[in-house]
């Protein structure tokens, strides 16, 4: 079998179309414009790439941006300061603060210092609960995003066997959650998983998550299978030249590709997915207090 490409770039795309719509319909109907707020800390090159474009595409949809890029020394009173005036701000309905942060700065303390309804990474410990619960709640991004490609591709997910590999905060947890409130029956594998190639031959979905370039071979999976890569990895590629890098997913594309039955590239899958799920999130953020 090979796989169909299940392409996250075009889904993005019309994602970010709709948002557009709506929010160009708030702008006139209602004088309102959704506003994010991203804080970044420090000058990690990656976080720096992902902030860009976030602050990019926020402004194309017809979105206030606001970016507060603070030294890397920043204390953790002046930062906790800052998300104190975010969250008092009406204008600004999503706060995002970039992850990782640099190691004096707690991390749990300053997301739970997020309000909930400003928390558009879904991070903050009310959310967790919420998503635990099956509450209405602020739902991760990248989760979210797989969710949303999951169902376009198969409908209902009702019965199916789903395998997330990684046990993240920021994806693992709430991806099994997401899947579990859609009746799949979930196994979250990590690195302490007994057999892991076993445990994933048994899924009709496999969700990768653990920041291992190319681990998940393709005689793990099950024929017919669909696969969603997480993963994001620069891996050195001397054949572009010297110095050169390329991106690879979890997954070993090539070996996968012939075994699944539909397949998220990396890149150009659920990358996308992440900004566009988070411009759905602050629009959903912005109507929710605006009722
Ligand atoms: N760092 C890597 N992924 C994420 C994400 O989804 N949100 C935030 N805030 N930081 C990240």
């Amino acid at each position: 079998m090979s796989a169909q490409i299940i392409d996250g770039k075009a889904f993005a795309g019309t994602v970010r179309e709709k948002v557009a719509a709506h929010v160009t319909k708030l702008k006139s109907e209602n004088n309102i414009t959704p506003g994010l707020a991203v804080v970044l800390v420090g000058e990690d090159p990656a976080s720096q790439v992902y902030v860009r474009s976030k602050g990019k595409q926020t402004v194309e949809v017809g979105m206030k941006s606001v970016e507060h890029k603070l030294d890397v020394e920043t204390s953790e009173a002046d930062l906790l300061a800052l998300i104190d005036q975010l969250n008092n701000d009406d204008s600004i309905h999503g706060i995002l603060v970039q992850l990782p942060l640099p190691k004096h700065l707690d991390e749990d303390l300053v997301i739970n210092s997020i309000s909930p309804a400003k928390d558009v990474d879904g991070f903050h410990i009310s959310n967790v609960g919420l998503l635990g619960t099956g509450q209405k709640s602020m739902v991760p991004c990248t989760p979210l995003g797989c969710l949303m490609m999951l169902r376009d591709h198969h409908g209902s997910l009702s019965g199916m066997d789903a395998v997330v590999i990684g046990r993240s905060n920021i994806v693992g947890k709430p991806m099994a959650q997401l899947l579990l409130g859609d009746s799949c029956t979930v196994t979250i594998a990590h690195s302490r998983t007994k057999d892991l190639p076993e445990v994933v031959r048994r899924a009709d979905i496999v969700v990768a998550a653990v920041g291992r370039p190319e681990m998940v071979p393709g005689d793990w999976i099950k024929e017919g299978a669909t696969v969603i890569d997480v993963g994001i990895n620069r891996i050195p590629a001397p054949e572009k030249g010297e110095g050169k890098h390329r991106l690879v997913g979890d997954v070993d594309y090539a070996s996968c590709a012939e075994r699944a039955g539909a397949i998220t590239p990396v890149p150009g899958g659920v990358g996308p997915m992440t900004i566009a799920c988070l411009l759905a999130n602050t629009l959903t953020a912005c109507c929710r207090a605006n009722g």
